[in-house]
C-alpha cells in the first residue's frame, strides 16, 4: 500500500493522543512530522504532551516542533475542564518523553518537510488551526506542496464551547477563514460526526484488552476524559473527536462527506467561531469544504484498535 505522507498538527489533549496513535499505527499513513499549537492547554504542555504520546507508543524518530502559542487575533482560552491542568489528565505522573523537542519551530519544520517530500503532503489538524493558517498566509510558494488539509473542528449542528461554536473553531476563527479561502482541498470533521465516535464501555474494554503499553496508558486517559465529558456535557461515553479526522485519510471507507459551502463567523457577539454549513444550498454560494457527515462506527473502532495494536 502506498502510504500518504502526513503532518499532524495538534494540541494534546486526550483525543489528540488517539489521533496520533491512529496515524502512527496506520499502514495508510506515513507521519513525517508533528507540530503543536496552544489550544486545550498552553503550548509548553501541548508540545510536551505530543512527545509523551509518541514516546509511550515507542516512537522517537518523528520530529516534534512547537508552533503558535495562541490564536491569530484573539487571546487563548483553554479547555482544562475537559483535559485537566496538564492537558493529559488521568495518569498520576506523565512519563518523560524519550526524545527532545525540535529546535526548529513548527513553521520551519512544515517548510522543511513539504520541500523535501517526493509528493504533496497532507496536513491533519486536530486543534485550533493557527499553525496551518500561518503557513498558508506566509508561504504561498508551498501551497502546491500540500495535498489537502483535514481538520477536526466546527459542526453542522450545535457547539461545545459555546452553544453554537465548537472549541477549535471558537479559539481561532480567523485561522479557519484563512484555510477555507486558500483553495486547498479542505475537509471539516465537526462535532456532528465526532459525536458518533463514543467511548462506550465496550469500546474501552476492547482498547484496554490490547494489553500493550499504549493501551495501558490510554486506560487512565479514557477514564478521565469520560468523567469530564459526563460532568460537563452529560456524555459518560466521551466523544473521541480527533481520531475521526485521521480516519478521513487512514480509513476513508469509514467516513462519508459532502461537498458544500461553509463560512465561519468572525464577528458574531454570540456566534463567534460558528461554522455555517449550507447543507441545502440556500446561499447559492460555491461549495468550498468537504464536510464529514457519517461514521461507520464499528469500522472506525476496528481501525483504532488495529492501529494501537501495532504500537509499543
Ligand atoms: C476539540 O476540542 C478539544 O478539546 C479536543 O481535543 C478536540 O480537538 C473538540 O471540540
Ligand atoms: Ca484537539
Amino acid at each position: 500500500m502506498h502510504a500518504i505522507p502526513v503532518i499532524i498538527d495538534c494540541d494534546p489533549g486526550h483525543d489528540d493522543a488517539f489521533a496520533l496513535w491512529l496515524a502512527l499505527g496506520s499502514d495508510a499513513l506515513d507521519v513525517r512530522a508533528v507540530t503543536a499549537v496552544g489550544g486545550n492547554v498552553d503550548l509548553a504542555h501541548t508540545a510536551n504532551n505530543a512527545r509523551v504520546v509518541l514516546s509511550v507508543a515507542g516512537v522517537s524518530d518523528i520530529p516534534v516542533a512547537a508552533g503558535a502559542a495562541g490564536p491569530l487575533a484573539r487571546v487563548l482560552e483553554t479547555a482544562e475542564g475537559i483535559h485537566g491542568a496538564n492537558g493529559l489528565g488521568g495518569p498520576a505522573v506523565l512519563p518523560e518523553p524519550t526524545f527532545a523537542l525540535e529546535e526548529r519551530d513548527a513553521q520551519t519544520l512544515f517548510a522543511d518537510v513539504l520541500t523535501a517530500a517526493e509528493e504533496p503532503v497532507a496536513i491533519i489538524a486536530t486543534g485550533p488551526i493557527t499553525n496551518v493558517a500561518i503557513l498558508l498566509r506566509d508561504r504561498p510558494d508551498l501551497h502546491e506542496r500540500i495535498r489537502e488539509i483535514v481538520w477536526m473542528g466546527g459542526s453542522t449542528e450545535r457547539g461545545n464551547y459555546t452553544p453554537y461554536a465548537e472549541f477549535n473553531s471558537w479559539v481561532d476563527p480567523e485561522a479557519v477563514d484563512i484555510v477555507v479561502r486558500s483553495g486547498i482541498r479542505f475537509t471539516m470533521v465537526g462535532l456532528n460526526i465526532t459525536h458518533q465516535a463514543l467511548l462506550t464501555p465496550a469500546v474501552r474494554e476492547r482498547i484496554v484488552a490490547i494489553g500493550n503499553e499504549t493501551a495501558r496508558f490510554s486506560d487512565e486517559l479514557m477514564e478521565f476524559f469520560c468523567r469530564t465529558n459526563d460532568e460537563m456535557f452529560g456524555m459518560p461515553d466521551g466523544p473521541l473527536h480527533d481520531p475521526v479526522a485521521v480516519a478521513v485519510l487512514a480509513a476513508p471507507e469509514t467516513v462519508t462527506s459532502r461537498h458544500v459551502r461553509m463560512d465561519v463567523e468572525l464577528v458574531g457577539t454570540e456566534t463567534r467561531g460558528v461554522t455555517s454549513v449550507d447543507l441545502h444550498g440556500v446561499t447559492g454560494r460555491e461549495p468550498n469544504v468537504h464536510v464529514a457527515m457519517d461514521l461507520d462506527v464499528d469500522a472506525f473502532w476496528d481501525a483504532v484498535v488495529a492501529a494501537v495494536s501495532r504500537l509499543a
